[in-house]
């Protein structure tokens, strides 16, 4: 049997203490957490005794990580204008890179991650994780039952409170409402929607339509995104995404196609994730049979993400999301405010 994959982790915070914590419990025989970094000393220390990481293997600055500690692989999850940078670095030293969501902040510095993975040979990827849960996975297995796409859509709406802005106390608020830290719904929250609808339409985007604003929310980024796509086999896609809109059903996405559709709703009871329409049946439940302890669980997908990307590391296979299709979300959000700016549709 191999040695588990080395792992050093860039960002200790809340999804990797919350979410991404518990997938690497559960693949205890593929990878260990061998070195961590952090600025911010509490968070370093909850995922190092989490984890067992020695104390000279906690570093206050991710280059001296880089450097010094023996890892074969790392994970960023830090706030957005950060991601470039750090890919670009864990790049050069030849380790697999495994970035959060987005890629980066601006087609430029994705260009730049597109070449420093390119000219050093690392594997490399973007979390996509809500493709893996078990009702987009069902999903994605109907789609050659449903045959050719005409209509996707996907939501991702909710209220967040008035005092969200750059200057609140909880730092996963602030930068998030920070233009200067990547933040702002379209690259946080509708991101997700984005590839979600985009692969069960199962077609390239070309052309996007869109209106990206802050509404209503005091701060310097946008809290409302509204798209309008139209795909290369002719399908058009809606998406909404917002934080100044109450919504009570929130992150879901759908597709329709000449033999059915599906729905398939996020961050919900795993089990009831999936529904199905068909002319003859109508709409139904889809049951998710075969699912353990851990698939139950796992209402983001992170936990099969995580595993689907270090088993295909381990047997040095193709990464199952690839950097074009990272490279592609983002060209979407990216046209989106153009499209806003500009008042016409951008050809991607
Ligand atoms: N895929 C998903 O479903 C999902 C969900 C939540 C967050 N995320 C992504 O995860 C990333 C982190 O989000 P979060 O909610 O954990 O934010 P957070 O603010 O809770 O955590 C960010 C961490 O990065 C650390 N950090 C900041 N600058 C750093 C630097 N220069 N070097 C090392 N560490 C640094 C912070 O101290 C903090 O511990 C973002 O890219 C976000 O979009 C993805």
């Amino acid at each position: 049997m191999n040695k588990p994959i080395r792992l050093g982790l860039i960002g200790c915070g809340g999804i990797v203490q919350k979410t991404h914590a518990r997938a690497y419990h559960s693949l205890t025989e593929t990878v260990k957490i061998t070195a961590i970094a952090d600025v911010v000393e509490e968070n370093m220390q909850k995922v190092g005794s989490d984890f067992d990481v020695t104390d000279k293997h906690r570093y206050s600055d991710y280059r001296e990580m880089l450097e010094k500690a023996e890892i074969d692989a790392v994970t960023i999850a830090t706030p957005h204008s950060f991601h470039a940078e750090q890919v670009i670095e864990s790049a050069k030293v030849g380790v697999a890179v495994i970035s959060e969501k987005p890629m980066a902040t601006s087609m430029d510095e994705a260009d730049q991650i597109m070449e420093a993975v390119s000219q050093n040979a690392v594997p490399y990827t973007v979390v996509h994780n809500y493709l893996f849960t078990a009702g987009m996975q069902s999903a994605i297995a109907q789609l050659p039952e449903i045959g050719e796409t005409y209509y996707g859509r996907s939501t991702g709406m909710g209220l967040r409170s008035s005092d969200f802005n750059s200057n609140h106390p909880n730092p996963a608020f602030a930068w998030r409402a920070s233009k200067s830290k990547g933040g702002g719904c379209i690259s946080d929250t509708s991101y997700h929607e984005i590839y979600s609808v985009c692969t069960l339409v199962q077609s390239p985007v070309r052309y996007v339509e869109a209106r990206v604003r802050t509404m209503v929310l005091d701060i310097d980024v946008d809290d409302f995104a509204m798209l309008l796509l139209e795909h290369e086999n002719g399908a058009v896609t809606t998406i909404s995404g917002a934080w100044s809109v109450p919504a009570t059903d929130f992150g879901w996405c759908e597709v329709h196609a000449e033999n059915g559709s599906l729905r398939v709703k996020h961050r919900y009871n795993v089990k009831e994730a999936l529904q199905k329409y068909t002319r003859a049946e109508g709409w139904k439940q889809i049951e998710l049979t075969d699912l353990d302890e851990e698939g139950l669980k796992d209402s983001s997908g992170h936990a099969g993400y995580f595993a689907a990307t270090f088993n295909a590391l381990a047997e040095n296979r193709q990464l199952p999301i690839s950097a074009e299709k990272a490279y592609h979300n983002l060209a979407i959000i990216d046209a989106a405010r153009r499209a806003t700016k500009e008042r016409r549709a951008i050809e991607i």
